[in-house]
């Protein structure tokens, strides 16, 4: 039982107790019976059929007339896109799809001596007697696996994994990146108050997994929301469910191409509002109006860049969701509105659980309308969570997520920016096993019904969905602003991640980076974790390498538990909080790049975090690129203060700094307390926030340099510009040609350049000359723009 529970003391101690006794009782009552028969092989390939887009194959039952004959369904949805279905399956509603399946495409057909071989100019699969394999458009070996096995509705396979094989993704996980070598569970689970490395599951589990090849690699992503595993142990990887549709789908790579592929499949993030990638702020604990608006006071009377103050259960009244404790948060409106003016949005948590409260009317409204999830028996399914025994709202039913959204308006009324959507693997407090429903509490999966193992996964995907709809249809003009603790393969069409209750340890800032760049390797792209971690009491030097490191995830916020001692960054001396000044602040210079990553996110599917080997650099977990250009180098070690990092190919320029190192090669570089290493890639234009105005840094590489620019009014849906920047060698300096499109004008007076790597002299516009001034310049608009740099 987590920290969380023992520090409510023992009142939910006993229903902790009462919990875990009534969940085993039920499960043993009402969960799926016992498997007692032995795995069974679907056996040889009998026959086969063509379909739409690809094969119906039959095999030879191993037991006659055990059931129906299993087949596969093997159907391309594209060139690069192939889905395999095993039947019998139990079916679930495509809730990770985002435009649902996409058409079939047709690949050629061959006959081989051994077997059937279907192709696409970028990927084929061969069946053969014993298994079948995948190849990429040169005929590169994959993938092989073995046909699976079942037992009753539980299906499982192997698949090979050569020597040197990695094998990335699987969502959030306290594991180092490279997943081999584990076992892990598809199962969200909330690990009750700190975890730390090895911990698994954690909340966010997603069935995809990357293989990177020595050439290439592959994806596959496996749309079974029910419970299951991977075993990385072997040489062959164990991959099963217990139950749902055994349907997967692989894309070959390279693997940055296939994450792209799957989250155009599953969902493209949609543009945040612009506030959402500032520095936002949250404390489990402020238990009153006046303390937060004393800790918003503090962050602007010392001039730290605030965007977002979060307010946990404290607000509510006796953690009743969809209160406010009016006493305690006195017009919350009004300081809403307050902070607003002072360019600090709002966002508020929200849990689940509802408390199963007579009078209360969420909880009499839900009974009336029918909409919590039930025990088999009927009867309301009732679990402790903050507010004590609760109801739940069954996120697969159409109705309870209506009814959800609904609930919003008068919090969204507020003029409330976002929610943070919390306890939703669903979580509860039981003093052991699973803190969860039992397997056997029924849903709706719109209309079919099925069983929490089905639906267990589904839950926190579905409550993000509610959620965003009713933001939808309650804040029209808005974009939604949502931070899920947990979801599925598609959350990212809905919300935010965050990594949640860390320890406040070195190793929990190492777990942390892994766990981000894991969510990121799963198609979740707008992740970030509590600075300094959630459940302990981090020493300066630590909290403010977790600050810098912080600075250069998309979700950028401090977060802490009640128990521990209070973290703004004026509470750690001087060094410290100007450390902390430096990151956030570079974090708002950054923002015009970090707005077009998160625009290049929604429209392409490209990741914002990437591990250097997404790039083609070098397999490692010290460094992450942040968009292409920017290569972070976070310290993770206590006393540190240089960082030694397998730079990728190519020319990387220090930032701010004279320097420039050359890939591929290890190098040293320097980590003050105060600073985190940070290096661009040549060839990159990073567009920057500088005083009032906008500043591009030129980075030349040898073919000149690029960069793309994005920008509107920061929320809703109105006009937008994207500009495009190319700068050529040309004799004596460079041309930078500019093209614009969009009808939002261009908000700034004229442009800033710097350049690095050569001293600029002078810039010509139309004949016109601007000479440069500590090397730099401003310029009015141009299209075209001459620069006169010294030998
Ligand atoms: C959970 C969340 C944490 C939050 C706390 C109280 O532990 O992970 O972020 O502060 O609940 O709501």
């Amino acid at each position: 039982m987590g920290k969380t529970v023992a520090f409510l003391g023992p009142g939910v101690i006993l229903l902790a107790l009462q919990y875990a006794r009534r969940r085993d009782q039920l499960e043993a009552l009402e969960g799926r019976a016992p498997m007692a028969e032995a795995w069974q092989g679907v056996g040889r390939p009998r026959n086969l059929e063509a379909i739409p887009g690809g094969v119906r194959v039959y095999f030879q039952e191993a037991t006659p007339g055990r059931g129906q004959d299993p087949y596969l369904e093997a159907v391309f949805l594209g060139e690069d896109l192939l889905r395999l279905t095993w039947f019998p399956g139990e079916p679930v509603p495509p809730y990770a799809l985002a435009g649902g399946t996409p058409p079939a495409f047709e690949p050629e057909r061959l006959k081989t001596q051994e077997g059937y071989l279907l192709k696409t100019p970028r990927l084929a699969l061969r069946l053969e007697g014993e298994g079948l394999s995948l190849w990429d458009g040169e005929e590169r070996l994959l993938r092989q696996e073995s046909y699976p096995e079942r037992l009753g509705p539980a299906w499982r396979h192997r698949v090979r994994l050569v020597p040197g094989e990695r094998v990335l993704g699987l969502g959030e996980r306290a594991h180092p990146l490279d997943r081999r070598g584990g076992v892990f569970r598809f199962w969200n689970r909330d690990p009750g108050g700190s975890y730390g490395l090895g911990e698994d599951p954690l909340y966010l589990s997603v069935p995809l997994w990357l293989s990177l090849l020595h050439e290439g690699g592959y994806l596959a992503f496996y749309e079974n929301p029910a419970d299951g595993f991977a075993d990385l142990r072997g040489e062959e990887a164990l991959v099963g469910f217990w139950g749902g549709p055994f349907r997967y789908y692989l894309i070959p790579g390279p693997l940055e191409e296939a994450l792209a592929r799957y989250v155009q499949l599953t969902g493209l993030p949609p543009l945040p509002p612009r506030f959402a990638l500032g520095f936002q702020y949250a404390r489990w604990g402020l238990g009153t109006r006046r303390e937060v608006e004393e800790v918003v006071e503090g962050f602007l009377k010392r001039g730290l860049p605030l965007r977002a103050v979060h307010l946990d259960i404290d607000y509510m009244r006796g953690y009743r969701v969809f209160t406010v404790d009016e006493r305690r948060f006195p017009d919350l409106g009004g300081m809403v509105r307050a902070f607003r003016e002072k360019g600090v949005r709002t966002v508020l948590i929200l849990d689940p659980g509802i408390k199963a409260e007579k009078g209360f009317p969420p909880y009499e409204e839900g009974l009336r309308e029918g909409v919590f999830c039930r025990l088999p028996s009927g009867e309301v399914f009732l679990g402790p969570v903050w507010p004590g025994l609760a109801a739940f709202p069954d996120f697969t039913d159409p109705r309870a997520r209506d009814w959800w959204g609904d609930k919003l308006k008068g919090l969204l009324e507020l003029g409330v920016s976002g929610f943070w959507l919390d306890m939703n693997e669903p979580a509860l407090f039981a003093a052991w096993g699973e803190p969860t429903f039992p397997k056997g509490v029924r849903h709706s999966l719109e209309g079919q019904g099925g069983d929490h193992l089905l639906a267990h996964n589904l839950y926190g995907l579905l409550m993000a969905r509610a959620t965003w709809e009713g933001f939808r249809k309650h804040a029209p003009l808005s974009r939604p602003f949502l931070l899920t603790r947990a979801g599925y393969a598609g959350v990212q069409r809905y919300a935010w991640a965050w990594t949640a209750d860390v320890e406040s340890t070195w190793e929990g800032l190492r777990t942390t980076l892994r766990a981000l760049l894991g969510l990121s390797l799963s198609g979740v792209y707008f992740v970030g974790s509590d600075i300094g971690g959630f459940s302990g009491n981090p020493s300066p030097e630590l909290y403010l390498r977790w600050f810098q490191m912080a600075a250069f995830t998309p979700f950028f916020r401090l977060h802490s538990a009640r128990w521990t001692r209070r973290r703004e960054p004026w509470r750690f001396g001087d060094e410290v909080l100007e450390g902390a000044r430096w990151a956030m602040e570079l974090r708002e210079r950054l923002l015009p790049y970090l707005y077009t990553l998160a625009y290049r996110a929604s429209r392409k599917g490209l990741p914002l975090l990437r591990p250097l080997f997404l790039q083609g650099g070098p397999y490692t977990e010290e460094a992450f690129l942040l968009g292409e250009a920017l290569l972070v180098a976070p310290v993770l070690e206590e006393g540190a203060r240089a960082k030694e990092v397998p730079l990728p190919k190519g020319r990387w320029y220090s930032w701010e700094e004279e320097g420039v190192s050359q890939g591929p090669a290890w190098v040293r570089l320097p980590a003050p307390l105060g600073r985190i290493p940070l290096l661009v890639r040549a060839g990159s234009v990073l567009p920057l926030l500088e005083g009032e105005g906008l500043t591009l840094h030129l980075y030349p590489g040898e073919e000149g340099a690029e960069g793309l620019l994005y920008w509107d009014e920061g929320d809703g849906e109105g006009a937008y510009r994207l500009d495009r920047f190319r700068l050529q060698r040309v004799e004596g300096g460079f041309r930078l040609l500019w093209e614009g499109e969009g009808g939002y004008p261009w908000p700034w007076e004229g442009i800033g350049l710097k350049l690095f790597g050569g001293r600029l002299l002078r810039a010509w516009v139309e004949g016109r000359v601007y000479p440069a001034w500590e090397g730099g310049v401003r310029l009015p608009l141009f299209q075209e723009a001459l620069l006169e740099v010294a030998e």
